[in-house]
């Protein structure tokens, strides 16, 4: 038998989620290091350890649950995925963007990715928020490198909107609302394992990066490549290497993004259900 295509894969991973739920879900959300227990307030929850999905690894990260859970997120019909790949596992760039595109696949609108990052710009603090508003990719590799996959998307995307400016401006707003402190930034992407060296991160600095880490910028690639709406929060865990005159630890990393989690599941309660497609004045105006 030929070896299943991607796009043939995907399939299997998608139609495996239908078996168990007929939910449709219109939200897509990727819960970074630390920030995997905002997916606790889901009603009807269907929860799928990532080893019962065809092609999915289980997690190896600490702090990375690897599990998909689909239910109602105040209101809105939403995918978690708690756990992420990275490059700096080893895995190619085919298995670190899979979950993404079988969520893309499971027909959501829009995807919002979190994650832990250094903070780059010397104004953000540990446990602040980032909005991303753009990515500089450092990690040497793309996702949709080789053969183009034209059944998903086109051969050079473009990605001068790569994270959704609506998208930008409902966060935005559900912050102030909040009253919680939510800049708005550069992320650089490198592959990792280590941080940054002091001299790496003057230069993102240069770059205009305000925030450094080891994800998210595949996951956004291949969203934008399907053409799925795409939002990004960083949690600042630490300022970025050579920064605080302290030396950087995983631990530190987990503990500062356990305290941005909270405002940022305030943030996502807030702001979720207002990124489901605005009604038309056909239906009356109503959310349906
Ligand atoms: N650098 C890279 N990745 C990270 C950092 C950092 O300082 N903090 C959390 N993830």
């Amino acid at each position: 038998m030929n070896k299943p295509t991607i796009y043939q894969k995907i399939r299997e991973a998608v139609d495996s989620i239908h078996k168990r739920t007929d939910i449709k879900p219109d939200i897509g959300i990727i819960l970074g290091s630390g920030l995997g227990d905002i997916g606790g307030d889901v009603t009807d929850a269907v929860t799928i350890p990532y080893t019962e999905i065809p092609w999915f690894h289980g997690t190896s990260v600490e702090g990375h649950a690897g599990k998909l859970v689909i239910g109602g997120f105040h209101g809105v019909k939403t995918v978690f995925l708690q756990g992420r790949f990275h490059l700096y596992e080893g895995y190619p760039m085919e298995d670190v963007v899979f979950p993404t595109r079988t969520v893309c696949g499971l027909g959501i609108q829009t995807l919002i990715m979190t994650n832990a990052s250094g903070g780059v710009n010397p104004a953000f603090e540990p446990s602040d928020l980032m909005l991303i508003s753009d990515h500089i990719n450092l990690m040497g590799d793309n996702p949709l490198k080789g053969p183009n996959l034209s059944q998903l998307g086109a051969r050079f995307p473009d990605l001068s909107e790569a994270y959704n400016k609506d998208c930008l401006e409902t966060f935005q707003n559900a912050a102030g609302k909040l009253g919680i402190k939510l800049h708005t930034g550069i992320y650089a992407g490198l592959l990792g394992p280590t941080y940054e060296t002091p001299a790496e991160v003057r230069m993102l600095r240069t770059l205009g990066a305000d925030a450094v880490g080891m994800s998210t910028v595949p996951e956004s690639i291949a969203a934008n490549h399907l053409g799925v709406r795409v939002a990004g929060i960083s949690c600042i865990t630490n300022r970025a290497a050579g920064m605080s005159g302290q030396k950087l630890t995983h631990q530190e990393v987990m503990d500062n993004s356990k305290k941005g989690a909270v405002n940022l599941s305030n943030l996502l309660r807030s702001a979720v259900p207002r990124l489901v497609h605005k009604p038309s004045a056909a239906n009356g105006g109503k959310q349906s």
